[in-house]
């Protein structure tokens, strides 16, 4: 399961490029706002710095979300245009899928809905786990179900977990078979931490200090200690050596 960011924070999302974790970046009108920059600005700046961005069209009428759906789309070629699970947005969404733009239907709730974003030759379905969760219904069931649909009917559809609100949902979402999660930035970072790994890592730095502040002592004495293989190789060399006396007595005896 590739892992998207689901944010428009470029800071955040630089940093998790640094961090060599993520394959893309889901945007929409809420986290475009949030971030407070010019949408083309911004989704043109992210482009740079990574693949699958997708970018959401806020149009209604299906003519208007083709003619804006082609223009995000010519942003860069990194741009995936998102449309709505709506009779306009999937008939916008067909169109541009036509031409060649890869289409994120997005807003998706239902298995039924997820047959009709693959009808219209969709690269991505969004589910939205955590929205389904919020009204009391199983979001990553939906997910589970979506995927099982599209493995029985071979569809290549993407199923993109998305609305993610915690790491439980990432584990959900993989053991789902999604093929793609969109985690907040706080998310992402909590699937770092685990209490044995920073318990294990200050350990490990903690003896290699240890190790070396040992090491640092016996080379301040001017080498003067040697170390315990120098030790032993001067005792055997020592050992192999005639003292002089012997040395004499050999000869004399010859
Ligand atoms: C991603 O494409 C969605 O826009 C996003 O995951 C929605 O998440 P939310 O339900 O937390 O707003």
């Amino acid at each position: 399961m590739k892992l998207y960011l689901d944010t428009a924070v470029y800071e955040e999302i630089e940093q998790a490029v640094g961090w060599g974790v993520v394959d893309g970046v889901t945007t929409n009108p809420t986290l475009i706002a949030k971030a407070g920059h010019d949408h083309e600005e911004q989704v043109k700046r992210i482009c740079q710095i990574i693949g699958n961005v997708s970018a959401e069209c806020v149009s209604e009428k299906k003519d208007d979300m083709v003619v804006e759906g082609r223009r995000l789309a010519s942003w860069h070629k990194n741009v995936i245009v998102k449309v709505p699970l709506t009779p306009d947005g999937l008939g916008a969404g067909k169109v541009l899928a036509g031409e060649g733009i890869r289409i994120n239907v997005t807003l998706c709730f239902s298995v039924n809905q997820a047959l009709l974003a693959a009808a219209i030759g969709a690269y991505i379905v969004s589910p939205f786990a955590g929205r389904l969760d919020d009204i009391n219904e199983d979001g990553m069931r939906v997910v589970a179900d979506i995927v099982s649909a599209y493995r029985q009917q071979e569809i290549k559809t993407k199923v993109l977990a998305a609305s993610i609100r915690n790491p439980t949902h990432v584990t959900q979402a993989a053991l789902a078979g999604a093929d793609i999660a969109t985690l907040p930035f706080a998310v992402l970072k909590q699937l770092f931490e685990h209490p044995l790994t920073a318990a294990g890592q200050k350990r490990f730095l903690e003896d290699y200090r240890q190790a070396r502040a040992a090491v640092g002592s016996e080379k301040a004495d001017g080498g003067a200690r040697a170390q315990p293989e120098e030790r032993s190789a001067y005792r055997k060399t020592e050992e192999a050596k005639p003292v002089q006396g012997q040395a004499r007595e050999a000869t004399a005896k010859r």
